[in-house]
Formats: structure tokens, C-alpha cells, sequence
């Protein structure tokens, strides 16, 4: 449980937006609900905006009520719909927007996404001076400033489900599988899923992969035999495919390995409770923050506590991996 944050509530405001955007994430619709109803709670009114900043920049928004957000706390997906918007790269589409939202007499904007769409609610708030909070929403857990994000927990879930399947059928047919994961960049579901469903190795960026070493680990396993069954979970980097190019080149080296691309199935389902009670504190606590005066902040967990980041700190870095859990997944197949 966290505990949520208590602040004196300086500023009045008639009526806030929130959107979503980015990779959708599940516990994006239990984040809308809890930023819903606790402005309504307040006596401000809520913009629900359409297709995040390509609904923002035209104006697509409607008011939304209790009712509006009922029933979707369980629901994964996001009934405001996301997109990748590269038009609000422009400093003149974001004046546009700006310029939209106090027109509608909107005074402070709840935006939930990822690293692009964090770096596009910074922008927003320091050159409009509109009140801007972020929430981290993305499956892949990879914002600085806050040790979890709406959607990874789900995420995990899903792909755990999966790898303990692939690992039923790769057993049966003593197979080698590459089970690769999303998260761009980032370790962070590779990492998470190969040490909770017990992979033989996790491939993850910042790691060089060396084909040998693999051989030579495979090799050993057998000699211990441990059989020619396993797992690798292999994170998918900047472009999904690469666990074809793996095989191929492990194919080289005489050694066969089934793939297996979890893809987007890892973006859908219902939400885990976790990621249903982490949304909802934090949607709660992004209209607290702005009650508060605050803007230009991300609201995020540290030790399991709900706190507030300044958004230039969280989009310009990045959140480093624990190499301690990439070694602890390896140290406990042995
Ligand atoms: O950032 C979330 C994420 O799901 C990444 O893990 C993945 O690489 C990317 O989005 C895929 O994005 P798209 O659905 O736009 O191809």
C-alpha cells in the first residue's frame, strides 16, 4: 500500500484535462477514473481528451462525468484511445494546444504516458506556464524517477503466463527457446520475467551478446545434465526481430532454437490489482499536486512511497538496470 500525499490545497481550479498517450498500458483507464472523480470529488470539471496530444492539438475533448468513467477500472486498453503524436515535437503545434486548453478554461493538465510523452508534458509546461502534471503509463518501466509505471506489473503477468506455456512444450520436445520481449531499450520486462518464470539467460541491452558464451552455456548445461530444454528471455531492443536474427546466427554454431515474439499481447488485458491500486494513487495524487499549485512533475513511487519529480529531471535521464538482478537471474539457473 502507499501512502498518499498530504498537501495543503492553495490553488482553485475550475476545470482540468487528461489524456493518455503513447504505448497504451493497462491501468491507463483505472488512472482515468481516479483523476475523473477525484477533480469531480473537488468541484472541478474534466476534459477527458481524445488520441492524447493528436486529440489535444485540435481540440478533441469532452466533458466527462462520474458516470463516464464507470466500469472501466478493470478494463485494459484506454477509452480516451493513445497515439505517437510527432507533430507536438513542434514548439508552434504546442502553442496551439496551450492556446486550445484556455480556451476551453482549462487550468492544469493530467498527462499519462511514457518518455516521449513525459518530454512533450515538460515542454508544454515550461513554455505555456500551464499547469502540466505527468504519470508514468508504459509497460516497459523505464522512467527515471520512479521505481514503477502503470502497466509493468500487467505486463510481466502476461508474459510470465506465456514463458511457463513455452516452457511445458519446450521441455516435452527437450527445445531451446528465444522468448522475446518488449521494452525497447530498456531491460526491465526481460529482466522481471526471467527471473520470476526461472530463464536459463537474459539478453539485455547494455549486455554485449556473445554467441559463444551462449554456446558454451548451453554446452555446459548439458554436460550437467540439465538437458536441452530452456528459455532465454531476450529483451527486443530498439527494433522487435532480433531473437531471428539470434537463432540464426546460434544456427551457425549448430545450435537450434525455436522463436517465440510476445509482442503487443503484452500491452493488453485487464489490469493486475497492483497496477489498479498504483494508477489509482496516482491519479488521485496528480489532483492533489495541482491543487497544490505544483506543475511541470511527474507523480511517481519511491520506496513505495507516492512523491513528486520535477519533469526535467525525469526526461533527461534514464533509469538505470540493476546489474545485480540480471547476475541473480543467471547465478539461480546454475
Ligand atoms: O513503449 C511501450 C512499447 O510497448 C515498447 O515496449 C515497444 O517497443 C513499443 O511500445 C512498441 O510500440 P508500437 O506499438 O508503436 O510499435
Amino acid at each position: 500500500m502507499y501512502s498518499l500525499p498530504k498537501l495543503t490545497r492553495d490553488v482553485s481550479l475550475n476545470a482540468i484535462a487528461v489524456l493518455t498517450s503513447g504505448g497504451d498500458a493497462p491501468g491507463m483507464n483505472p488512472a482515468i477514473r481516479s483523476v475523473a472523480r477525484a477533480a469531480l470529488n473537488a468541484g472541478i470539471e474534466v476534459y477527458g481528451v481524445q488520441r492524447g496530444y493528436s486529440g489535444l492539438i485540435i481540440g478533441d475533448m469532452a466533458l466527462l462525468d462520474s458516470a463516464s468513467v464507470s466500469n472501466i477500472v478493470q478494463r485494459g486498453g484506454t477509452m480516451l484511445k493513445s497515439d505517437r503524436c510527432d507533430a507536438f515535437r513542434d514548439p508552434a503545434v504546442r502553442k496551439q494546444a496551450a492556446a486550445i486548453l484556455r480556451e476551453r478554461g482549462v487550468d492544469g493538465l493530467v498527462v499519462i504516458g511514457g518518455d516521449g510523452s513525459l518530454t512533450g508534458a515538460h515542454l508544454l509546461a515550461e513554455e505555456s506556464g500551464l499547469a502540466v502534471v505527468g504519470l508514468p503509463g508504459t509497460i516497459d518501466n523505464d522512467i527515471f524517477g520512479t521505481d514503477d509505471t502503470i502497466g509493468f506489473d500487467t505486463a510481466v503477468t502476461t508474459a510470465l503466463e506465456a514463458i511457463d506455456k513455452i516452457r511445458d512444450t519446450a521441455l516435452s520436445h527437450e527445445q531451446l527457446f528465444l522468448v522475446e520481449v518488449m521494452g525497447r531499450n530498456s531491460g526491465f520486462i526481460a529482466t522481471q520475467v526471467g527471473l520470476a518464470g526461472g530463464a536459463e539467460m537474459i539478453l539485455v541491452p547494455g549486455y554485449e551478446i556473445q554467441v559463444e558464451s551462449i554456446c558454451f552455456q548451453l554446452a555446459a548445461d548439458r554436460a550437467a545434465g540439465k538437458g536441452s530444454s530452456g528459455i532465454i528471455v531476450v529483451a527486443e531492443g530498439p527494433t522487435p526481430g532480433l531473437t531471428y536474427r539470434l537463432a540464426e546466427r546460434l544456427r551457425s554454431h549448430d545450435q537450434t532454437a525455436k522463436v517465440c515474439i510476445l509482442g503487443h499481447i503484452q500491452r493488453g488485458g485487464s489490469p493486475t490489482g497492483h497496477d489498479r491500486v498504483l494508477a489509482s494513487c496516482l491519479g488521485f495524487s496528480a489532483v492533489e499536486y495541482l491543487r497544490a499549485g505544483y506543475s511541470d512533475i511527474m507523480i511517481g513511487v519511491q520506496n513505495g512511497q507516492i512523491c513528486q519529480v520535477p519533469l526535467e529531471d525525469v526526461v533527461n535521464r534514464s533509469k538505470p538496470l540493476d546489474p545485480a538482478l540480471v547476475d541473480l537471474v543467471h547465478l539461480l539457473h546454475r
